[in-house]
């Protein structure tokens, strides 16, 4: 797997693989199974798979956890080589913002859910992505769905900015007791991964209620919000697959979705269904 530190050395690599289908997977590091899963995606889907390690500066809101995200280079290398990445991509802050231009996320998408309590979130996101889709040109780039909102706003990206690319989306990996991996359940100690579970067992409790007829949003809400108890809850909804809250669950057309604090750490999860 071929390590590459700055743009010139991405461009140098592009041109020794001129003609292959390329797949990429954009990531803040910390990779666990689930960027893991991606990854592996892109090698059985493309001849080339790239994966970029890059904690975007500008996707963080002021007072977040921009400064103690977690970071650990060698361990990202060998997570991206083991599941058969070609190159890693690794830039710093001053490549990748030679300027502060930046682009805006679709705003009645991005304003909703994490756009509420994020500002701006998704604008960095955007911002970040467009960069390295612009560098890298890939024919298909890999998301979880792990954070649908942000999955769905990528795919209104390509289409407004006319990228050609196609936007895969991953299902969620998931621990042993259904916890969806995430690079920040780092920050939660014994007791609270207990309590993180209760995410899971809210959507699941959900897909049983909708298994027995009941497709009453309101109905399924209040019953997850007993499971979810006492976690501070930021928001459940149910949305349609472009994130219009709708008031009855449409099988196949749905999906539900949690952010939740399990002590200072803000979590998310969903269920399409
Ligand atoms: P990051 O949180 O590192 O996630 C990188 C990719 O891995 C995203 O597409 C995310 O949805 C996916 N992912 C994370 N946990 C997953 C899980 N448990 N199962 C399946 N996929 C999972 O998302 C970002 O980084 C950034 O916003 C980024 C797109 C890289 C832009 O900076």
């Amino acid at each position: 797997m071929q390590i590459l530190r700055n743009i010139a050395e991405v461009k140098d690599f592009l041109i020794l693989n001129q003609g292959k289908e390329i797949g990429f997977v954009p990531t803040m590091g910390a990779l666990h199974a689930g960027h893991e899963s991606l990854i592996k995606k892109s090698v059985q889907d493309n001849e080339v798979s790239i994966v970029s390690v890059f904690v975007n500066p500008t996707q963080f809101l002021a007072g977040e956890d921009l400064e103690k995200y977690p970071r650990d280079e060698a361990h990202d290398i060998e997570v991206a080589k083991a599941a058969g990445a070609t190159a890693i991509f690794l830039p710093d802050v001053s490549q990748m913002y030679p300027s502060d231009i930046s682009i805006k996320a679709p705003s009645a998408l991005a304003s909703i859910l994490e756009g509420a309590t994020r500002p701006g979130h998704f604008d960095g996101v955007c911002t970040i992505l467009a960069k390295f889709f612009n560098i890298i040109r890939p024919m298909r780039a890999y998301f979880g769905k792990k954070d649908t909102q942000q999955l769905i706003i990528v795919q209104n990206l390509v289409k407004s900015l006319f990228f050609d690319i196609e936007i895969v989306p991953c299902d969620i990996i998931r621990a042993g007791d259904g916890l969806a991996l995430s690079s920040r359940n780092s920050y939660l100690d014994e007791s609270e991964l207990i309590e993180a579970c209760k995410l899971y067992r809210a959507l699941v409790k959900a897909k049983a209620l909708v298994s027995a007829g009941t497709f009453s949003s309101d109905v399924i809400k209040a019953e997850m919000a007993k499971v979810l108890n006492p976690l501070k809850i930021d928001y459940i909804e149910i949305c349609d697959r472009e994130l219009n809250s709708i008031n009855q669950i449409q099988i196949d057309k749905s999906i539900i979705l949690i952010a939740a604090y399990v002590g200072k750490t803000r979590l998310i999860d969903n269920l399409w269904l």
